[in-house]
């Protein structure tokens, strides 16, 4: 009987997750970009690993997995808190010690990473792992790209923008949504025929020619560490500052001004996100990788 109740409670919440997508982290699309982008530039030895963790179901495509940390917040109620590290009082600037805290403490996109980094090391030991491996290859791929989302790390006050309303050109938004989603939306619509493909195409067309000769300063972190979200999350505060808040109060209406301006910044998250995974699981599951790095 309970266990009845928890299935229906389950099955219940399931569906109204499916009516009301999170407004927290990218979007579908933004979160199965990052995953793109960060599949194709695996080691082989990575891949085949990756492509051991995935199920069936997955069709070795780590993108559909993406979201899965989205659709088990509600769930999982502890993830809620590590999807991204706000600051307080408007602080402009990322403090480890001050923004990465809920109740508890030491819970956030920052430490989440760090935690499913390390959980994912114990890939390929000779002892069975005690974590589930391939929920810690879903959350690390989901908050590394939570981390790129300037307003994942905005401000505690009105919860990375989730409580600024404004109009995205003709229709009422939080400003939390716009950089979720909108953007990346009406740029598709706009300059790829809405077609996902050609959007994801170009990025990685940027990404060996137009960004290349900083791929290795997105991918360099000090030799003892294997991601480095902390300077991932000092980036997004400040895009969150230049480009996320400004401009943007309470009831302003966004049109091309703000889209045209802020659409390159988008891209690049979505790029250094991407190539950032793959950088994180190369160096986690290619062993060889890993020992070069050190
Ligand atoms: C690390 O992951 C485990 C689940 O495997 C979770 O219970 C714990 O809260 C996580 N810790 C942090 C700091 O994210
Ligand atoms: C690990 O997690 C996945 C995804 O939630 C699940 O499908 C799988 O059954 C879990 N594996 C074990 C051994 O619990
Ligand atoms: C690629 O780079 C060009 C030149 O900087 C830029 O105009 C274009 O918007 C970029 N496209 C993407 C998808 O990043
Ligand atoms: C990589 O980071 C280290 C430490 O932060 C720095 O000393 C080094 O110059 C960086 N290398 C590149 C290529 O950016
Ligand atoms: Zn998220």
């Amino acid at each position: 009987m309970a266990s009845y109740r928890i299935q229906l409670a389950v099955a219940i919440i399931s569906s109204l997750l499916l009516l009301f997508p999170s407004t927290q982290g990218w979007g579908e699309d933004g979160h199965a970009i990052v995953c793109r982008i960060a599949q194709a530039r695996l080691s082989s030895t990575a891949a085949a690993a990756v492509k051991k963790l995935l199920p069936e179901d997955a069709g070795n495509d780590l993108s559909s997995k993406c979201s899965w940390a989205d659709h088990v917040r509600f769930i999982y109620t502890w993830s809620s808190a590590l999807h991204f590290a706000d600051t307080p009082e408007d602080a402009c600037n990322f403090n480890n010690q001050r923004d990465c805290v809920d109740q508890a403490n030491g819970r956030c996109v920052v430490a989440a990473i760090a935690n499913y980094t390390n959980q994912l090391l114990d890939y390929g030991s000779v002892t069975k792992s005690k974590y589930n491996l391939t929920q810690a290859l879903y959350f690390l791929s989901h908050f590394m790209g939570d981390i790129h989302q300037p307003l994942h790390c905005g401000f505690t006050t009105d919860r990375g923008g989730n409580d600024i309303t404004v109009h995205w050109y003709k229709q009422k938004q939080n400003l939390h949504h716009i950089w979720d989603d909108s953007i990346i939306e009406t740029e598709v619509e706009r300059f790829y025929d809405s077609n996902m493909d050609d959007f994801v195409d170009a990025i990685q067309q940027n990404i060996t020619k137009v960004w290349a000769d900083q791929i290795e300063e997105w991918e360099n972190c000090s030799s003892k560490d294997i991601p480095c979200p902390t300077i991932y999350a000092s980036e997004s505060v400040d895009d969150a500052c230049k480009w996320a808040y400004k401009d943007a109060e309470e009831g302003s209406t966004l049109e091309d001004d703000y889209f045209l301006s802020r659409y390159p910044i988008v891209n690049l998250r979505l790029a250094q996100g991407g190539v950032r995974l793959a950088a994180t699981l190369n160096r986690i599951l290619d062993s060889q990788e890993l020992q070069k790095s050190m």
